[in-house]
């Protein structure tokens, strides 16, 4: 099963941004959690991050036909991104949201979340580990 997990603006600061609120762990020990993941439940795993929407719809559509399952952290795109909403739903791959926060307890801008009306889950407030626990997910549930 290939897994296409991907990660929007600002997710490649974490451990130096707001550490009371997305934790003290960098990106690095993000990469580590998903390359050991992907060892030990044998999986193929490709990570991309960017700070730029078209990046990642062109990285969604670039998905088709090559990915059984999206990972999608779309970090402050989550509360703005009609685009990559319509190009989660274009090429219909199973995906799961990530939020290292727990978005439903901060502030009211962030209560929407686009993108996620095109997932078949949502995974918040865990740290890190929610990127596990999406991939092991889709594992169960599409593999
Ligand atoms: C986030 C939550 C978003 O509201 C925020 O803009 C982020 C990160 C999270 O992982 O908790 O950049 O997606």
């Amino acid at each position: 099963m290939k897994i296409l997990v991907l990660n929007g603006p600002n997710i490649n600061m974490l451990g130096i941004r707001e550490p009371g609120i997305y934790g003290k762990n960098s990106f690095t020990e993000l990469l580590a959690l998903l390359a050991e993941t992907a060892e030990k439940e044998n999986l193929e795993i490709e990570q991309y991050q960017s700070n730029h929407e078209g990046c990642l719809v062109d990285k969604i559509q670039e998905a088709y036909g090559k990915f059984d399952g999206i990972v999608i952290n779309p970090a402050a795109y989550t509360h703005t991104s009609i685009a990559i909403l319509d190009a989660l739903k274009a090429v219909a791959i199973p995906a799961v949201e990530v939020h290292i926060s727990d978005v439903s307890q901060r502030e009211d801008f962030r209560q929407i979340s686009y993108p996620g009306l095109a997932c078949v889950k949502t995974i918040m407030g865990r740290g890190l580990e929610g990127y596990r626990e999406a991939i092991l997910y889709l594992k169960e549930h599409y593999a």
